[in-house]
């Protein structure tokens, strides 16, 4: 019987010592582990640990490497990418993610990857805000279109102290998805740990509507989009299959959802229905209640000697309407932004617009348009407060509790 050989390139991270068991795990499945361990990765786990456990020669460095036949003049890395079924980058940490992305090629693990014909599969791990700053991200999606596969990172405790996606995906999870698609019976395409959203659909509203007045003019508000893109994200990171209806915001769209830009809150309305059926919807945007009456197909002049008459008419409550619809999905979360009398006002707030939850925030503050929240969650059985915290801290809470909500539906 011939073993399937992988080629595992252990990163500069915490998560290396996981790598150690990973190589235990793929012999566990009959695969033959060939390992090679960067600068970084050997200040966590040494070489000796790593031969001992793979039965191999690690390689740490280009210039050690030999041509493999005599008087070939073929390099030793070269046939190392290529002698192996499959390359492992575990864990892929944001600065060799950075390099493979840009084809740097300055050391054995990054040359051995600009070399390889074969299917690469990153395990990322790293601090939360270094996954989800944009560098990161955008390398991850330059990655994904060169043709690499991607497995976790999971959500969870890191050993940094901080919870969130960053914890790179368990040994037994990552020898399953790799021994699968070895054997032909699973793409790489379907690879996930066990996300709990998987297979829930979900529609988020975010940042202000605009409602014009003319071409140039329009009645808006201080909305940045920031806590409604950062629960769509959450929802995503969860498995969840997300489209993102949005107001005009400054922000990037999120990776690996589905945007949808509209002005007006009956665009928004529209879009939202478009998107339907969803398990979820999270009604996070700033609908304006209000529009003008007219809008004006051309400039209105400034009026003489007079103010101008501004007639307003009321806009669909999207939430409400949602909420009552035949369509109606399982789990309708509103938001409710106000100045005093917070729980109050939230709880009736609940009932009038028929949601299951209302997430309640004081926008007396720096909220609308900052980057933190403070908030508390008004289900039909009580009330909890969350503290103070960054809005993509919020976001990835709520995800976690609709999660449980949806564990055993
Ligand atoms: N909402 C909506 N459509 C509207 C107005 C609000 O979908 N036309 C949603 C918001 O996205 C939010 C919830 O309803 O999830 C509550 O919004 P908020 O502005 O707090 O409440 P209002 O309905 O505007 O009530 P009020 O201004 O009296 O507080």
């Amino acid at each position: 019987m011939t073993h399937n050989k992988v080629l595992l390139i252990i990163g500069g991270g915490i998560a290396a010592y996981k790598s150690l068991l990973l190589i235990r795990e793929l012999a566990r499945r009959d695969i033959e582990t060939q390992v090679i361990l960067t600068k970084g990765g050997a200040e966590f786990v040494t070489a000796l640990s790593a031969g001992a456990l793979s039965g191999k020669t690690v390689f740490t460095n280009l210039w050690d490497m030999t041509p493999t036949v005599e008087g070939e003049a073929e390099m030793g890395h070269i046939e190392l990418s290529r002698s192996a079924d499959m390359i492992i980058v575990a864990p892929a940490t944001a600065n060799l993610m950075s390099r493979a992305a840009h084809g740097v090629a300055d050391d054995l693990a990054t040359t051995t990857l600009v070399a390889t014909d074969k299917r690469v599969l990153y395990a990322p791990a790293m601090n939360v805000r270094m996954w989800e700053a944009a560098a990161t991200q955008r390398n991850v999606q330059t990655l994904r279109e060169d043709g690499a596969f991607f497995i976790g990172p999971d959500v969870g405790d890191m050993a940094c102290g901080e919870y969130g996606p960053g914890r790179m995906a368990e040994p037994d999870a990552i020898a399953d998805a790799v021994q699968g698609a070895l054997m032909g019976d699973m793409t790489l395409d379907g690879l996930r740990s066990e996300k709990p959203l998987k297979g829930r659909r979900a529609v988020v509203t975010a940042g202000p509507t605009r409602e014009a007045i003319d071409p140039v003019r329009y009645i808006s508000n201080h909305s940045s989009g920031r806590q409604g893109y950062a629960i769509a994200q959450a929802l995503a990171d969860q498995g969840a299959e997300v489209t993102l209806v949005s107001g005009p915001t400054s922000l990037p769209a999120p990776l690996g959802l589905k945007r949808v830009q509209i002005e007006s809150a009956r665009e928004m309305l529209a879009a939202t229905q478009a998107a339907l059926p969803a398990d979820i919807f999270i009604s996070v945007a700033a609908v304006a209640d209000w529009r003008p009456a007219k809008t004006h197909d051309q400039k209105a002049p400034k009026p003489k000697d007079d103010v101008p008459p501004l007639e307003m008419v009321e806009n669909p409550d999207i939430l409400a309407t949602l909420c009552t619809s035949e369509s109606r999905p399982a789990l309708c979360i509103g938001f409710a932004a106000q100045t005093h009398d917070v729980i109050a006002l939230a709880k009736s707030k609940r009932i009038r617009k028929g949601c299951d939850w209302i997430v309640a925030n004081d926008v007396s503050g720096d909220v609308m348009g900052g980057q933190h929240n403070a908030v508390t969650l008004v289900t039909e059985t009580g009330e909890e407060s969350w503290p103070r915290a960054d809005k993509r801290a919020i976001a990835r809470q709520l995800a976690a509790r609709i999660g449980e909500a949806f564990k055993d539906a």
